[in-house]
């Protein structure tokens, strides 16, 4: 007999599949559980199927920059003992054993690491993986720190211990014995100490460390500090490396550290030697703004004069070229977010080129810390 083939027959038959599929589902029969894993074949086209789409995805990404940057690395360390490192582990940090139950369990990094390319990396971390537990960054927009991440992926396997160690917590090593389980409870302890964690970064002194892979929070104002930590953990203003540590502080927490910070003496960042031409136009941008643009000057919000009336303003002297510069770019891209006032700062962000950019920050970095003590009560 030969069964004609018809599309009244293709319907039903679909129809029928669709319909044993549901029925198969209510019933309740499909194993969900993880223990046992998946079947070899299943693991295989799950890998298959991963592979390819970062594979195809990774051709949008844009051009990697410099990523044997010490700065990139230490910013990438620093928050991977905190977001990665409690599924994944990490050199001298083996793999907390309920993390390893998990269906599809994460690799485990202290051991291995698979090849992927840059670009690959950064689709996975930028992304996450569906029907992992794989997380997405927080904020897919800022690359910046994607790249950051990428650039502690690809040091991973030749990072002794030790390096990790000072790499992730800085001068808190002492305060974060070494393994996953300890990363793991510090989570979801409130009790955390919160400026350890903070320090580990920032330093207590906040001045920060590794070259300019965070900036200087030091004799900043009380006031900005709140607000900005309160950005931070509500989600204005947007960074995946300070939204998790500013959230897990509590508003309380927040408030006594930025006192802490906001007390300690400013001190200067290392200025990276800058050419004179760029200095003098940063110069001219900061003290008179760029009339044909619209900017105003700088110095009407940042100078001595402004700060001493609004306890809102941040300082500027003294900063990193690169996180100034970091930060005017992130609002040209429309990724900053801020406090209650950033509107003010994203209309004059947005109305600067690129050179102007540049060279007002690295005006501002030279500066040095001239407008201290004077300016803050
Ligand atoms: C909640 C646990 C969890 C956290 C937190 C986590 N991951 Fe993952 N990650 C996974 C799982 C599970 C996989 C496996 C995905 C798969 O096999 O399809 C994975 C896969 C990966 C891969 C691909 C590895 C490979 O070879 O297949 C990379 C790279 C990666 N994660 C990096 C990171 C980074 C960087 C962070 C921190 C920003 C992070 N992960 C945070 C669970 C996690
Ligand atoms: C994983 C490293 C890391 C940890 C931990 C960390 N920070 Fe940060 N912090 C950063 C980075 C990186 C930036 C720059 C963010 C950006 O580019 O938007 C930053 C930015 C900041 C800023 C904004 C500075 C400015 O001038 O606007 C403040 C304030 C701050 N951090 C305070 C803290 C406090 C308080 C804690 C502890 C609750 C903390 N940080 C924990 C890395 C860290
Ligand atoms: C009308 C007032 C005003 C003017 C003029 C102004 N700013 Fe701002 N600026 C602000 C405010 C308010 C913030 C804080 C935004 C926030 O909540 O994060 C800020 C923040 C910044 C930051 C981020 C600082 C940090 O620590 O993250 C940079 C960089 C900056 N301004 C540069 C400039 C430059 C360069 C100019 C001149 C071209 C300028 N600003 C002119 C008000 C102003």
């Amino acid at each position: 007999m030969t069964l004609r083939l018809t599309w009244r027959r293709i319907g039903i038959a679909l129809a029928a599949l669709v319909l044993g599929g549901l029925l198969f589902g209510w019933s309740g029969l499909f194993y969900v559980g993880a223990t046992g894993g998946h079947w070899g074949v299943t693991n295989w086209f799950l890998h298959w199927v991963m592979q390819n789409s970062v594979r195809t995805y990774s051709l949008l990404v844009e051009e990697p920059p410099d990523l044997r940057d010490r700065a990139l690395l230490a910013r990438g360390a620093g928050h991977y003992a905190t977001g990665c490192a409690p599924c994944h582990a990490a050199p001298g940090e083996p793999q907390n054993p309920v993390v390893s139950q998990s269906l599809p369990a994460p690799p485990d990094f202290s051991r291995r690491i698979d090849e992927w390319d840059s670009k690959e990396f950064f689709r996975i971390v930028q992304h996450g993986v569906r029907y992992s537990g794989m997380p997405a960054w927080p904020e897919p927009g800022r690359q910046d720190e994607v790249w950051s991440m990428v650039a502690l992926l690809e040091a991973l396997p030749s990072l002794s211990p030790e390096e990790y160690r000072r790499l992730a917590y800085g001068q808190e090593a002492a305060e974060f014995p070494a393994g996953g389980s300890a990363a793991l409870a510090r989570l979801s302890d409130p009790a955390a100490p919160v400026l350890a964690d903070c320090a580990r970064c920032h330093n207590r002194d906040g001045l920060g460390r590794d070259g300019d892979a965070f900036p200087i929070i030091a004799g900043q104002s009380e006031t900005y500090l709140v607000e900005t930590l309160r950005a931070f953990a509500e989600g204005r203003r947007h960074s995946g490396m300070m939204q998790p540590p500013a959230a897990r502080a509590g508003d309380e927490a927040l408030q006594a550290i930025a006192r802490h910070y906001a007390a300690q003496p400013r001190a200067a960042a290392a200025a990276a030697p800058a050419d004179a031409a760029l200095i003098e136009q940063g110069e001219r941008i900061a003290r008179e703004g760029v009339v044909a643009q619209q900017v105003p000057a700088c110095l009407s919000c940042h100078g001595d004069e402004a700060l001493r009336r609004n306890l809102a303003f941040p300082r500027l002297d003294g900063q990193h070229a690169g996180y100034l510069q970091r930060q005017l770019e992130a609002w040209q891209s429309g990724v900053r977010g801020g406090g209650p006032r950033q509107e003010l700062m994203r209309t004059v962000a947005d109305r600067l080129t690129a050179d102007q950019v540049k060279a007002v920050s690295a005006w501002f970095a030279a500066q040095g810390t001239r407008q201290e003590a004077a300016s803050r009560p």
